[in-house]
Order: C-alpha cells, then sequence, then structure tokens
C-alpha cells in the first residue's frame, strides 16, 4: 500500500475517504485517483532538480483526465503529448502552449498545424519524412518549428517487450549514427530551428543502468553535432522511471537525479524530462464489485465488474496489479482466479491469488492503476465505462460518471438502406 490508500479499522481509505463510500456514490468499477499523491509525485520530481534547467514534461499518455491535467499543469508542470487529441486537452487544462512537447511516432499535417499555431514549446520528430513534412507545412504558415531530434540509442530497457522502445528495430526515432546527417539537412529548412536531441528507450524500467547507457550515447552525439556547427540546446531523455508493481525499483528519483545532474553538468543545455507512470501510478485504484463467486472442483473464480475493458494491463503485458480486499476479512488466504465479465480467457487479473474468502457482492482494490489504466479502457462487450473519481483530503469528486450504454452508441448511425 502506498502513502495514499491506507487502511483504518479494517476498512481502505483513499487519503481521508473509505471506498466504500465512493463505490457507492459512483457505482463500481470506479478509479479512485488520489490527488495528494499525484501531487506528492510531482514535488519530489520538482525537488529533485530544483535549482537547474530541467523541465519535467508530463506524459499525458499515461492519464489524460483534464482533472489530472490540470492538477500538473497548475504545479508548472509542462505536458508530453502524443497527439493533436492530446494537446487539445492539454491547453483545456490551463497548460500553456509554451510547455507542450509534441512527440508522438507519426503527427500528421493538421496536429502539426495546431501545434505550430499554438506555438509550443518542441516538437520531436522521429523521422528525416516527418521532419520535411514538419518543415513544409511550418514555411507555409511563415514558422519555424523548434525540432528536437528522437535517436534509437540502441539500448534494451523496459519492464516488458511491449514497452521496451529504444532496440534497433523499434519503429522509434532514427539511428543514433544517422543523427548528425538528418540535423545538418534540418538546419537548411527554413521552417525548422533544430534545438536538441530526444530519446525515450522504454517504460517502468527498473535499474538505473540501461538509462545512463542510453543518456551517455546520446549525449556523445549531442556533443558531436553541436562540434559539427548545428547550435543544439536541449536534450529530451524521455520518461520512464519505473513504479513498484511487485517489486520496488533499485533507484530512487534522487539517485535518478543525482545520474542526470553528473551527466549533463558543464553542458550548457536544458534537460527535459517526460515522466507519465512515476507521476501517477500508484495514485490510483480501480475499485470492483464481486458479481459472482463460482466455485469448481479445482478453482474459485472471483467474477468482477471489472474487466480487461476497464483494465487491461494483466491480460495485454502479463502486469502484475496488487489485489486486496476493501474490508479486511480474517481467515486463511485461498488461491483465487480474479477474472473479469468479459467474453475471453484473456480477461483475468490474477492467477491463484492468494486471497481471504472473497464472497459474492464484495469490493476488491486492484492497486497501482493510474497508469494506463482508464486510459486504455474501452467499450469492449458494451459494459458501462469505468466511474472516475479525484479525491483530495477528505473531499471527493466523481470526475467522470460512469458511462451509460446509450453514450456508447449516441454516434452510430444506422445507413437508411438498412431501416
Ligand atoms: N515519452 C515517450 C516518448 C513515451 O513513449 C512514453 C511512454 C513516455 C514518455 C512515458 O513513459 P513512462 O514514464 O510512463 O514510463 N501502456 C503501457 C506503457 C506504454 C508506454 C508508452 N510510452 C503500460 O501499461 O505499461
Amino acid at each position: 500500500m502506498t502513502g495514499s490508500f491506507t487502511r483504518r479499522d479494517g476498512v481502505l481509505y483513499a487519503e481521508d475517504v473509505a471506498l466504500p463510500a465512493i463505490a457507492e456514490a459512483a457505482g463500481t468499477p470506479v478509479y479512485v485517483n488520489s490527488a495528494g499523491g499525484m501531487r506528492r509525485q510531482a514535488r519530489a520530481l520538482l525537488d529533485a532538480f530544483a535549482g537547474h534547467d530541467v523541465r519535467i514534461c508530463y506524459a499525458v499518455k499515461a492519464n489524460h483526465h483534464l482533472a489530472v491535467l490540470r492538477l500538473f499543469a497548475g504545479m508548472g508542470l509542462g505536458m508530453d503529448t502524443v497527439s493533436g487529441g492530446e494537446i487539445a486537452r492539454a491547453l483545456k487544462a490551463g497548460c500553456p502552449p509554451e510547455r507542450i512537447v509534441f512527440a508522438g511516432v507519426a503527427k500528421d499535417t493538421d496536429e502539426m498545424r495546431l501545434g505550430l499555431a499554438q506555438g509550443i514549446f518542441q516538437f520531436n520528430v522521429e523521422s528525416i519524412e516527418e521532419l520535411r513534412r514538419l518543415g513544409q507545412v511550418a514555411s507555409a504558415m511563415g514558422r519555424r518549428a523548434p525540432v528536437a531530434l528522437r535517436v534509437n540509442p540502441d539500448v534494451a530497457a523496459g519492464g516488458h517487450d511491449k514497452i521496451s522502445t529504444g532496440k534497433k528495430g523499434d519503429k522509434f526515432g532514427v539511428p543514433i549514427e544517422d543523427a548528425s546527417a538528418i540535423l545538418a539537412e534540418a538546419a537548411t529548412m527554413a521552417g525548422i530551428e533544430p534545438v536538441g536531441l530526444h530519446c525515450h528507450i522504454g517504460s517502468q524500467i527498473t535499474e538505473l543502468a540501461p538509462f545512463e547507457a542510453a543518456y551517455r550515447r546520446v549525449l556523445e552525439a549531442f556533443t558531436a553535432i553541436r562540434e559539427g556547427g548545428v547550435e543544439l540546446t536541449r536534450v529530451d531523455f524521455g520518461g520512464g522511471f519505473g513504479v513498484r508493481y511487485q517489486e520496488p525499483p533499485k533507484f530512487t528519483i534522487a539517485d535518478y537525479a543525482r545520474m542526470v545532474l553528473r551527466l549533463t553538468s558543464g553542458l550548457g543545455a536544458s534537460v527535459v524530462l517526460e515522466p507519465g507512470r512515476f507521476l501517477v501510478a500508484e495514485q490510483a485504484v480501480l475499485v470492483a464489485r464481486a458479481i459472482y463467486l463460482k466455485e469448481t472442483a479445482t478453482h474459485r473464480f472471483l467474477v468482477l465488474d471489472a474487466g480487461m475493458n476497464t483494465l487491461i494491463r494483466p491480460a495485454m503485458y502479463g502486469a502484475w496489479h496488487d489485489i486486496l480486499p476493501v474490508v479486511a476479512k480474517d481467515g486463511p488466504l485461498v488461491p483465487t482466479e480474479v477474472v473479469g465479465p468479459i467474453c475471453e480467457s484473456s480477461d483475468f487479473f490474477a492467477r491463484g491469488r492468494p486471497l481471504p474468502r472473497m464472497m459474492e457482492g464484495d469490493l476488491v482494490a486492484i492497486m497501482q492503476a493510474g497508469a494506463y489504466g482508464s486510459v486504455m479502457a474501452s467499450d469492449y462487450n458494451s459494459r458501462p465505462g469505468p466511474a472516475e473519481v479525484m479525491v483530495d483530503g477528505e473531499r471527493f469528486t466523481v470526475i467522470t460518471p460512469r458511462r451509460a450504454v446509450e453514450r456508447q452508441y449516441e454516434d452510430e448511425t444506422v445507413p437508411p438502406w438498412l431501416e
């Protein structure tokens, strides 16, 4: 349990609010976010880099809810976005454009125009093709796009194959050895202002060594490119800091900050960071209710009203999330299959998890659900989408009501020739 979620008299609380009260008010399944916890994480990062030219840009993709973006924007964080939609959300939440980074594998022309018209801080460009397109779009608008080129430093890292991004053959960035030629070309384009290099080697990285190895390569290239005459002023190291799911990461944010500051001291460049998971993962839980306890001769299935459509991480990445009874139960722990209501065998949260004897109607909390949880939820099987709540001390607000089924099909049209 993290600081935001604690037990009092056997009942699980989010800050100072009991989870059963939230389940009552918002229905289940419901994501419960701790504003205090998010602030604490952001503060830890800001403090670790205080007094240095380091910009923290929250990776919006981890949880793009306007309330979450507002909270971080209000603390002075920038936003790392990967689509026109995320830029729109960041702006709507009050993030000034000059704090917005636009990354992402492929930006289309309309998205480029949006970023340019708003005067965002930086475009993280992923290929020579994208660079040329951005140059043309910017010239046509009479603008210059500040560009950091994403390089692939060929370092393997990340909690899972599906979230590792920095190896040769991954679709991300340009091979680091090509960066110099590409930036030399960039410097000749009227619509481009080359400002730096960018890398992001993966997510849920629990050791410091791969970060350091990748950053060293990026900084070598950075120095060489500068010596070649392209005036780079920023280095963007991406995100990826691991959090505790089952095991805690082997470094603290203070260790990470020391490493970054050591590598970049005397460089004369600003540092940009794009953490997502670190800021939110442990600051939300998914509260679900058991619809049935189904017992067979060999297994005990706890069937929840949340499924892979609500939180896909276990099904998609084999991810571990702690699962706790919301109201503590005495008695022995029994291996339990914690599953959802979706018609697929991949729809599970845990297999053979030792839990007290949970029953129909009981509430469970699926922990560490704040990053890549609600944002990856879908309408699959047309079940009502999860509600979301934000807690701050003793107060809470339903920030997304449970999405009624009617809302899922309100934009669908049956062709007149089928009526
Ligand atoms: N910057 C870039 C360019 C990224 O691609 C990502 C994440 C981040 C920053 C933020 O990384 P973080 O600090 O959150 O690790 N859905 C997966 C994770 C996908 C991560 C994608 N990129 C999961 O649930 O584990």
